[in-house]
């Protein structure tokens, strides 16, 4: 029997949908399983790109629109070849973010030219997700966890674009596979059951599908 090869799940959502809570417990429970798990996030504001990403989130510096979206990009590519690599090593990868906030952050800002299609380009060839997790929750149930942060972004105008935007990527034909809605409006065990349930299928899908981890 030839070995499995590890699964690539992917969290989104707005700031403050409980992704991080959920990425947390859905490694532990894979782990407990006896599973290997690598827990990635993105932005990886640990490498000279993800410092410069950071610094502009949280005020320090200015970056032009167009450049900023292709270093959120670069950022993944940085770990694009090191994913790859444990996923056919048979291990499991769950990120907190991926392309999809690539797309919808950078998209929703309004820039002219900068809209989804034009924003997605960079990120094919990127590994594909087996699942893409989105957990749904209105900007105004968001902002009532806590309120937003005070990172750029973190604005009621901004997340309801980002949400409808979200919306609208599902709808492309090259993501309609992959993406799954989760309602985040319910407790934090409650949502936790139904990823476990949704993780599971997708794993046993790719499992039985025997195919090689996919490009974007
Ligand atoms: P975080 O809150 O998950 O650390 O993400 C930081 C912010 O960066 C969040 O508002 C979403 C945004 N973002 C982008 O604009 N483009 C991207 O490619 C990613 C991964 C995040
Ligand atoms: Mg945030």
């Amino acid at each position: 029997m030839t070995a499995r090869r590890g699964k690539l799940i992917v969290f989104e959502g707005l700031d403050r949908s409980g992704k991080s809570t959920q990425c947390d417990r859905l490694v532990a429970h894979l782990r407990n399983r006896g599973q290997r798990v690598e827990h990635l996030r993105f932005p990886d504001r640990t490498t000279p790109i993800g410092k410069m990403i950071n610094s502009y989130l949280s005020g320090g510096s200015q970056q032009e629109d167009h450049v900023i979206h292709l270093l959120f990009s670069a950022n993944r590519w940085e770990l694009a070849s090191a994913i790859s690599t444990l996923i056919n090593d048979g291990i499991t990868v769950v990120v907190d973010r991926y392309y999809y906030s690539g797309c919808v952050y950078s998209a929703a800002k309004g820039v002219v030219g900068m809209d989804l299609e034009w924003c997605r380009q960079p990120e094919v060839g990127l590994p594909r997700p087996d699942v893409c997790l989105f957990l749904d929750l209105s900007a105004e149930e968001a902002a009532k966890r806590g309120g937003f942060g005070l990172e750029r972004y973190e604005k009621k105008e901004m997340q309801d674009r980002v949400r409808e935007l979200f919306a609208e990527l599902r709808e492309h034909k090259d993501e309609a596979d992959d993406i799954v809605v989760v309602d985040a409006g319910c407790s934090v065990g409650e949502v936790e059951e139904i990823i476990h349930g949704l993780v599971d299928e997708a794993c046993s899908l790719a499992d039985r599908s025997g195919l090689p981890l996919r490009s974007v």
